[in-house]
């Protein structure tokens, strides 16, 4: 049977870790640093996340102002408060919840976040350097994952990673860390052909589709480490992953649960960035 990786665990030693970081960063420079946290309208998911998000930050001793702005909010006025925010020196990070309303352009709003306040790593020169190596703010699910496969010391050089999801907040951003970690990456989609056999061939499996238990065991190689990045809820309640656990877990040598597993890493990494970015910004200033 394989290891459960218990991202729980993780992502509270990272939460730890991050609380004691923040007492001595708040020592030196006498404020903590703030993430500003943007909701609009009335998904009830995304509710949950901000608030969950605010919670961890306030525990970790940071700063958390959270916006609150109605469905029917236009673009320019998303687009003023981003700038305001960016303005803001209390500020350090900023997160604009998504999905947004339908006359609100996503892309515009992200491009506006100011890239050293961007935590969430979706502005494009944060991409733009994720893809040429240099240090960047990374987008928080896929940062999570590899602290994830470092926690079980996991040696990803010259591993045949399949990621299966091409999304920007997931699949494009986690095959960039992991080719950085020097793995052999592939990316595969709804078009991709003979999935399964691709999947058999993969030392790493990430999931990150939003399916429910699109992943069959059977197309996982033995030993292999499994990456479940989805959470999807059953017509009976049940909360299950992208990939068909109780089968994967009897083949792989590794497995994350679905909850429990990267879902808790996505918050901790946030605080991460949020940490990071005050310190850039200090380092900026000084310069
Ligand atoms: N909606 C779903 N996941 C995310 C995320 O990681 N960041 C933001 N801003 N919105 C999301």
């Amino acid at each position: 049977m394989a290891q459960i990786i218990d991202g729980k665990a993780v992502a509270q030693r990272v939460r730890d870790d991050l609380k004691k970081e923040v007492e001595i960063f708040k020592k030196q420079n006498g404020f903590a640093p703030g993430l500003a946290t943007v909701l609009v309208g009335e998904n009830p998911a995304s509710k949950v996340y901000v608030k969950n998000k605010n919670k961890a930050c306030e525990g970790a001793g940071m700063v958390s102002e959270q916006i609150v702005l109605s469905d029917a909010t236009s673009e320019k006025e998303l687009l003023d408060l981003v700038q305001r925010l960016n303005e803001n020196p209390k500020i350090h990070g900023i997160l604009v919840q998504l999905p947004l309303p339908k006359q609100i352009r996503s892309d515009k709003i992200l491009n506006a976040i100011s890239p050293a306040k961007d935590v969430d790593g979706f502005h494009p020169v944060n991409v733009g350097n994720l893809v040429a190596g240099n240090p960047c703010l990374k987008s928080c699910t896929p940062f999570g994952i590899m602290k994830l496969l470092e926690s079980i010391n996991y040696d990803i050089a010259g591993k045949n990673a399949v990621i299966v999801g091409r999304s920007n907040i997931v699949g494009k951003p986690a095959a960039l860390m992991l080719l950085a970690a020097h793995a052999t990456v592939t990316i595969c989609h709804s078009k991709t052909q003979n999935l399964p056999d691709v999947v058999r061939g993969a030392d790493l499996v990430v999931a990150a589709i939003g399916k429910p238990q699109f992943v069959k065991g059977s197309w996982i190689k033995e030993g292999a480490v499994v990456i479940d990045v989805g959470i999807n809820r059953l017509p009976d309640g049940k909360l299950v992953g992208d990939v068909e656990f109780d089968e994967a877990s009897k083949r792989a040598s590794a497995i994350t649960p679905v909850p429990g597993g990267v879902g808790p890493m996505t918050i901790a990494m946030l605080l991460w960035n949020t940490l990071e970015a005050a310190r850039a910004g200090l380092a900026a200033k000084n310069a």
